[in-house]
């Protein structure tokens, strides 16, 4: 194991950004910046011991600056959308930013993935990355310590862990909205990549894709993925949820104690042989098909569009601060949030 590090530019004031990138025994390595904790580069070989980056991004500073679609970012404070752009915390109101129609979307722009963070190796596999978030950022209360550490292991396990501890009542509810293309970031479309993930049933989302406090069973619906299949199967099925999304944009409820660590899915590709298991200690999971990239000029000369990359967004489950029955993501004063999710490699 070892961890390297070399310049990548400058943002547009001035400050230089670094890239650490940790390598395993295996010839996996995965790149991150220390602007926006980002996720640049995940390397993984194939069944024929061929490497490609399966992770969709940017060469250049310039490119996650503006990062409409967040590849690889650290998402925070809150992933994942809040009703009206609004919440109610201890009696007093909290207007957040509209920025995806009358909602807010992952805590609002610019957010966690677009601010320049303390980084710095811990032992031969991890690189953490540190902030301050101030009191009011993104209209959210309290000054937060913000945390999130990226192990790569000897298993290839690419381990997220995230911790916060806000001086004031909060809440907190952080993903990594990194977009996987097992054929590579260039390879185009995913919708043949097999996926299964681990849940009964999903919430159902009303308009702007915002729960409505219903959850529909995943049973003879286009969302049983309780057993791996090929994306495109059900994809374009006549089924109002999905033709709201545009595809699969929906929070499954993962089957497990809600802040119990466990299996949420998996993905394969069969013909590189790469795939990978995912486990998270959070409730849900957001499986979104890349259904609004549009012309997106990444890495190496590639252009990403619709469905050429997929999430997995572990999470609490969208706008869970505004439905009661849903687990919280209250984060109370000065107590430490801790959380864990693995994405676990294999070819
Ligand atoms: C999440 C959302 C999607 C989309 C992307 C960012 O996955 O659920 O609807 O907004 O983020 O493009």
């Amino acid at each position: 194991m070892s961890v390297s590090k070399e310049q990548f530019g400058t943002t547009k004031d001035g400050v230089g950004v670094t890239k650490f990138t940790i390598t395993n025994k295996n010839g996996m390595s995965i790149s991150l910046l220390d602007f926006g904790a980002i996720v640049q580069a995940i390397h993984v070989p194939d069944k024929n011991g061929k490497t490609a980056d399966i992770a969709l991004g940017f060469d250049d500073i310039a490119g996650y600056e503006v990062n409409n679609c967040y590849f690889g970012a650290f998402v925070g404070r809150h992933a994942n959308r809040i009703g009206g752009a609004f919440f109610d915390l201890n009696g007093t109101g909290y207007q957040l930013q509209k920025n995806d129609g009358e909602n807010n979307l992952h805590g609002g722009d610019p957010g966690f993935h677009k601010v320049m963070y303390r980084g710095d190796t811990a032992g031969e596999s991890s690189v953490y990355f540190e902030r301050v978030s101030p009191n009011g950022e993104q209209g959210f209360p309290g000054a937060m310590e913000v945390k999130v550490t990226y192990t790569l292991t000897d298993d290839n396990e690419f381990k997220i862990e995230y911790f916060a501890r806000s001086d004031a009542d909060t809440i907190y509810n952080p993903t990594n909205h990194t977009y996987f293309n097992f054929l590579g970031h260039d390879g185009g479309d995913i919708t043949k990549h097999e996926v299964e993930i681990n849940a009964d049933a999903i919430t159902e989302s009303g308009v702007g894709l915002i729960p409505n406090g219903n959850f529909i069973q995943v049973e003879g619906t286009p969302f049983d993925f309780r057993q791996s299949k090929k994306v495109f199967l059900d994809i374009e099925a006549d089924d109002e949820q999905l033709k709201n999304a545009g595809g699969y944009d929906h929070n499954f409820c993962l089957k497990k104690q809600p802040r119990e660590y466990g299996y949420a899915g998996k993905v394969f590709e069969e013909t590189t042989g790469r795939g990978m298991e995912i486990y998270t200690d959070l409730p849900g999971m957001q499986f979104y098909t890349g259904n609004f990239i549009g012309n997106e000029k990444g890495k190496d000369g590639a252009v990403y569009t619709k469905r050429t990359g997929m999430c997995f967004e572990t999470q609490f489950f969208p706008n869970a601060v505004n439905v009661p029955a849903f687990t919280s993501c209250y984060l109370p004063k000065g107590e430490a949030f801790n959380s864990t999710t693995v994405y676990k490699f294999s070819w």
